[in-house]
């Protein structure tokens, strides 16, 4: 027998969990992304030039040292209003799902899940319990209150809710979020603001005073910070002590913890890039109107839109002109679906002209549209981000 063969042998003894067997795989499908980048939600630009600065100055010294995540808790704290023991920065908020899912699940426990929306939250909740509760939205995509309501038991211990939602751009009321977290007490109800700044309502005004509420927010969006990866949970500082438990203690690393105090502070760099966003968001959901492409309200940075039968075709074709734009169609309820994220002005311009020439060149119609309703892709082929 060859070391090979041998090796391999003695690997058929060691075994994963069962629920890593079972659970989904996450690919996101980054490769070849020299283009104009409307496919990840992404901020299209350029982070504030104060981190710039700030990246400049770090010294090789610097880097010799374990990061010190807790200074910059008490000034991320200070800058919500809270104390530093009701925020845990986070590795991004994907580390947060996964944190947020290992300390709160056990095997027989349920979580409650909205869909169409993240696929993390599948992947996170399915490496901790198979009892994954899915409340599918109607044709228009809207939150399913009293549905969503109705799949609350006494078994579930975790719900998660974006709003804004992705791949949607639909979003849940803070007065609909609150009634969750109060049918729910014996669950951790978190609100995932990934996409607030291009929304502007949100509930980590109510984590001091609803104790199952914990809120996300992530600075790979408006803050255009997604390489650095930082995140961030802000709830009741009695359930965070136990997230911070299963966290590891240096989980964000020291070049996004001294990035981060000057990113938040320059509060005039996220308000213009917001504001980029929705006077873009309101030019492309007209655009699509005159085009005459139906698509969903959206109060994120993406619009989705219901091509129909030609949605491979589409982002092909939009990739050779040299624009990236995301396939949705292996979500729930999405056949046929194309989700286009808004950027700056430029870039919001360059898309809707592309999206104007190569609608015409695949020879789009809008019959072409209803070919695939109610058709549905298995859970297995979805993408992820
Ligand atoms: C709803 C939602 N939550 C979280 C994330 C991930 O954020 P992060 O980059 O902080 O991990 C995304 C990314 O697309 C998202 O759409």
């Amino acid at each position: 027998m060859n070391v090979t063969m041998e090796v391999a042998n003695q690997l058929k003894s060691v075994r994963p969990r069962k629920a890593v067997l079972e659970m989904p795989e996450y690919h996101p499908p980054l490769a070849g992304r020299e283009a104009l980048r409307l496919d990840f939600n992404e901020n299209t630009f350029e982070p504030s030039p104060r981190v710039m600065e700030r990246l400049l100055a770090i010294t090789a010294e610097g880097l010799t040292k374990y990061p010190e995540r807790e200074p910059v808790e008490r000034i991320v704290a200070a800058h919500f209003g809270l104390q530093a023991e009701q925020v845990l920065l986070t590795n991004g908020v994907d580390e947060a799902i996964h944190l947020l899912c290992a300390t709160f699940l056990e095997a027989e426990d349920e979580a409650l899940v909205w869909t169409p929306s993240f696929f993390m939250y599948d992947v996170s909740v399915q490496m901790m319990t198979p009892h994954l509760r899915k409340v599918q939205s109607d044709a228009t995509l809207a939150f399913p209150v009293e549905r969503f309501m109705a799949g609350i038991t006494e078994r579930t211990k975790l719900i998660i809710v974006a709003s804004p939602n992705n791949p949607t751009g639909a979003v849940v009321s803070r007065e609909h979020l609150l009634a969750i977290a109060a049918a729910a007490p014996q669950a951790v109800l978190m609100v995932d603001e990934a996409y607030y700044h291009f929304h502007g309502e949100s509930t980590i005004g109510d984590v001091s005073t609803v104790p199952n509420l914990i809120v996300a927010r992530t600075f790979s969006k408006a803050y255009g910070l997604a390489s650095l990866r930082i995140g961030l949970l802000a709830g009741n500082a009695k359930l965070l002590k136990y997230v911070r438990k299963v966290s590891s203690p240096y989980n964000v690393n020291g070049v996004a913890l001294d990035c981060l105090p000057v990113a938040i502070a320059d509060e005039e760099y996220v308000a213009w890039y917001a504001d980029q966003v929705r006077v873009g968001r309101e030019r492309m959901m007209e655009g699509l109107r005159g085009l005459g492409v139906p698509f969903f309200p959206s109060q994120a940075n993406f619009v989705l839109m219901n091509i129909g039968s030609k949605h491979k075709e589409l982002v092909a074709a939009m990739r050779a002109h040299g624009v990236l734009l995301r396939g949705r169609s292996a979500d729930p309820g999405c056949a046929g679906f194309v989700r286009i994220t808004i950027g700056v002005e430029e870039h919001v311009t360059r898309g809707l002209a592309a999206l104007k020439a190569t609608l015409s060149e695949i020879g789009w119609s809008k019959q072409q549209v209803s070919e695939l309703a109610g058709q549905q892709v298995s859970d297995g082929e979805r993408e992820f981000e």
